[in-house]
């Protein structure tokens, strides 16, 4: 039987709302009959149809009559395969506002002047009574703000977003949402909006520097009402709307946490004023990954500490916020802290979060009330409760995080990587707010280019990331600097790093601009995230070109700056100082510059660019050959022997093939030596194994995957991680954090993805599935067998369809199981060299281990 088991627009299966004028649709399908091929396959959007061919189902752009705003339009598919069954599906999407002036105007509070240094302003609350006389056939409010809002009809939230519009590079993108308000609508009713200063006007970096895109919130909304008889109504935002600061929530801060006086009753209301903003960014409706509540997590022990704090233990550290039902009296405060840890006397380490405060303080009313934080969000595992008898009080907690499917999952015979697949996906979620971020708790948060550049392959094992990306790449492309050089976090947002300069292209770091795009690319196939950042890749490989170039001879491919301008090997364990992670750059920077070239060559050979794919590729192989012929002896050996300097030019096969194997046996001498212990930082740690399996050191490369001795991925969990840590070495034997003060003593997140990065080795070698044509056109099943392990499962989501992969080995037999999902080839090759071209599928295979 055919089946079509996704139809999506604009990667999403239902709720679409879009601005896009030729937007992008895609289906998988599936059959029970092993072999079969799709024959024919026709979308038609209104008057519009096509034919899907080739690639098309992964990925076809509407190119019927121009889309109108305001618009419902059903999707229609047809298909059939070569055995003449056929399969039908439908789905709705709807146009947003596409470019129609906003009658609305921007509002604000034209009395509250916001300049206090380091805080976020108090929330502004926005309120207009709507009456309307005749039956209403749709209506649709769209808005947006400067700062992050929820909107309320009638006192019951629109939609079930947090911190809308999002986070983006305000100056060109700002999002607004689209809320379907047409059964809620009564004849007499209230708009409320509440509006905090989150990204655009609070306090956010560590430089707690606010104001950045706006002096004060303001808010744009327009209710749009389509009668039954045919007459619109629009009602935008305008000095007939009031406004107040006096409502029950006194702080709202990123960082800090929210104080709620649920005494107070909203007052002061008074007319709005128009507002004219500092930037004309594009208003487009929302194409990201929204952030909404996931996983409801519940208290698994409770403790109290020396001073009466008593400390709810969720056994999981993640983003979100606490929900507290509770008994009260009136004027009563409560205050929940948060933390990841604990101190070894069992109260709270809130340390490592530097400035921010995470707490949240509640002022009760009387009787049964409940409470929940809306404009901030914590990342922890512990909360600190102080002002309530436990007894009146129930708590839990919720994650939040961008919308993103999961689509992935590893398994295998070993519990400690079956923690370690948990703790990363965690790791992502936690970090995965509206945009890529490298840590939830501290006084961060941000954009960091160099953490997503890493992990993004693993994450699009986990989630399907193509809008949470794609969204994040609009703002990487607008904030390059004319340099070509890239700002280290996007958004920016106020920040700038005293020791590098982004003018000048910062390695591994900056790299994101190629190697993300990159990412998707392989795992969804779409071209055209290729397409529309290759501009970018290659004003930043050319920077990244300009800065190498000084030195005379083979010295101009060596990427040597001062180290203080690059992150070099960052975090890596086997020397302990940033100094010494940045002394290393020389090393880093030039392996980056052979990848982002060798990379944009690949690239442009996709779009047809021939003669600039000629040009990357000599470029990529000069430096290739600089850091063979100068940073190494020329014979395999590094001048300076650390495990990164082997893992890049192994991994990126920089090295001539008489010197390879040489290489890589220095990098298991070294490995050795080290105990088989981690010694990379985020340059190197991604493909360690890779560099040691591909490279015919199976063994070295699970004895360091299956290490638990610190610094090793099993380390952390064995001393009961449920998250990645930033460093290594976060937490000693005993449960306490031996970092001394060497200058980054400040700097331990227990939840930063990049060293999760080791996830893509789980998937593509330890179960064996990974992508040889982009979106897993063609893909290879070839699990490694190494390290006793006896079994692994797993699933991947593609574009076609999940991938379900297994394989176990008894009494010497490894019986492999395999969904090739339709559409799709799989070449599958088991141990002892047993190779199989499969189709579309399912399939058991067995061979002798
Ligand atoms: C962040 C990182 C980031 C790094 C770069 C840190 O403070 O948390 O993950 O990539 O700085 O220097």
């Amino acid at each position: 039987m055919l089946e079509i088991t996704r139809l999506t627009v604009e990667h999403l299966t239902a709720d679409c709302v879009t601005d896009c004028p030729a937007p992008h649709i895609a289906f998988a399908v599936r059959s029970d009959r092993n072999g079969a091929q799709l024959t024919d396959a026709e979308l038609t959007v209104g008057d519009w149809s096509a034919k899907v061919t080739g690639d098309g189902q992964t990925g076809t752009t509407y190119k019927g009559p121009a889309l109108l705003p305001f618009t419902t339009y059903s999707v229609q598919l047809a298909a059939k395969d070569d055995a003449d069954e056929t399969a039908a599906a439908s789905m709705t999407f709807e146009t947003g506002r596409m470019e129609t002036p906003w009658k609305g105007q921007w509002i604000t509070d034209g009395d509250y002047h916001f300049t206090e240094a380091k805080v976020s302003p108090v929330p502004m609350v926005f309120r207009r009574e709507i009456t309307t006389d005749k039956p209403i056939a749709r209506a649709r409010l769209y808005a947006t703000a400067m700062g992050i809002y929820e909107v309320e009809l009638n006192g019951k939230k629109l939609g079930d977003r947090y911190f809308a519009p999002g986070f983006t590079s305000y100056k060109s993108y700002l999002q607004y949402q689209t809320y379907d308000v047409t059964p809620f609508m009564t004849g007499h009713d209230t708009l409320t909006a509440t509006v905090a200063g989150g990204w655009a006007v609070g306090s956010f970096v560590f430089t707690r520097k606010n104001r950045v895109t706006a002096d004060r919130q303001a808010l744009l909304a327009e209710l749009r009402i389509e009668y039954e008889d045919g007459s619109v109504e629009v009602i935008g935002t305008d000095s007939s709307w009031q406004v107040t600061e006096d409502g029950p929530i006194r702080m709202a801060d990123i960082y800090d946490g929210e104080t709620y006086d649920a005494t107070k009753e909203t007052t002061g209301w008074h007319n709005a004023a128009p507002e004219t903003l500092k930037i004309t960014p594009a208003i487009t409706a929302e194409y990201g990954a929204p952030v909404k509540a996931h996983e409801v997590m519940h208290p698994v022990a409770v403790t109290t500490a020396k001073d009466g704090e008593v400390i709810y233990d969720f056994g999981q550290n993640f983003a979100g916020v606490i929900r507290m039902k509770l008994n009260g009296k009136a004027g009563q405060v409560i205050t929940v802290r948060h933390a990841e840890i604990l101190n070894p006397d069992g109260t709270l380490n809130t340390t490592f979060l530097r400035t921010a405060k995470a707490t949240a303080t509640y002022t009760c009313r009387d009787g049964e009330q409940e409470y929940s934080p809306r404009f901030s969000y914590m990342g922890f595992r512990y909360a600190g409760v102080k002002g309530i008898d436990p007894k009146e009080l129930e708590i839990e907690a919720v994650a939040l995080y961008s919308d993103v499917a999961q689509h992935g999952g590893f398994h295998c015979s070993d519990e400690m990587l079956n923690k370690l697949q948990s703790n990363i996906t965690w790791s992502a979620k936690s970090n995965f707010v509206d945009i890529p971020t490298d840590c939830p708790q501290r006084d961060e948060r941000m954009g960091w280019t160099g953490d997503i550049n890493v992990f993004a392959p693993t994450a699009l094992y986990n989630f399907e990331l193509s809008r949470f990306l794609e969204k994040w790449l609009r703002d990487v492309k607008a904030e390059q600097l004319p340099t070509g050089g890239l700002p280290n976090t996007v958004p920016v947002q106020g920040y700038g790093f005293p020791a590098t300069m982004p003018e000048m292209a910062v390695d591994w770091w900056g790299d994101a601009c190629v190697n993300v795009p990159w990412a998707l690319y392989e795992a969804t196939g779409n071209v055209d995230i290729l397409r529309a950042m290759y501009p970018t890749m290659q004003k930043y490989v050319k920077a990244c070109r300009f800065w190498a170039g000084f030195g005379i001879g083979k010295h101009r491919y060596i990427w040597h700056t001062p180290a203080v301008l690059h992150f070099g090997d960052w975090v890596a364990p086997d020397v302990p100082k940033m100094s010494q992670w940045q002394g290393r750059s020389k090393y880093t920077a030039t392996a980056s510059l052979c990848n982002t070239s060798g990379r944009l060559a690949k690239i442009a050979r996709l779009l047809g660019k021939d003669e600039d794919a000629a040009q990357y590729e000599t470029l990529s192989a000069k430096v290739a050959d600089a850091y063979c012929s100068i940073l190494t002896d020329g014979s395999g050996k590094a001048k300076d022997e650390f495990q990164t300097a082997y893992v890049l030019p192994l991994y990126l096969n920089m090295f001539p093939e008489n010197v390879k194997a040489k290489a890589a046996e220095n990098l298991v001498k070294l490995v050795e030596k080290n105990d088989y212990k981690i010694g990379t930082g985020f340059p190197g740690t991604p493909y360690i194994l890779f560099a040691l399996a591909d490279s015919g050191h199976a063994d070295t490369a699970f004895k360091m995957l299956l290490n638990t001795q610190c610094p090793s991925w099993l380390y952390e969990v064995r001393v009961g991680a449920t998250t990645v840590w930033e460093r290594w070495d976060g937490l000693d034997e005993n449960g306490e954090c031996p970092i001394g003060d060497d200058g980054t003593d400040q700097m331990i997140s227990y939840n930063h993805y990049a060293s999760g990065a080791v996830g893509a080795f789980l998937y593509r070698r330890v179960l064996g599935v990974e992508p040889v044509l982009p979106g897993y056109k063609l893909f290879k099943f070839a699990p490694l067998v190494g390290g006793g392990l006896t079994e692994a499962d797993g699933t991947v989501g593609t574009p076609y369809g999940e991938i379900k992969a297994a394989w176990h080995i008894e009494n010497g037999e490894m019986t492999a199981e395999i969904t090739v999902p339709m559409g799709t080839a799989c070449t599958v090759t088991l141990p002892g060299g047993v190779e199989q071209n499969l189709s579309g599928g399912s399939y058991t295979l067995t061979a002798r281990v």
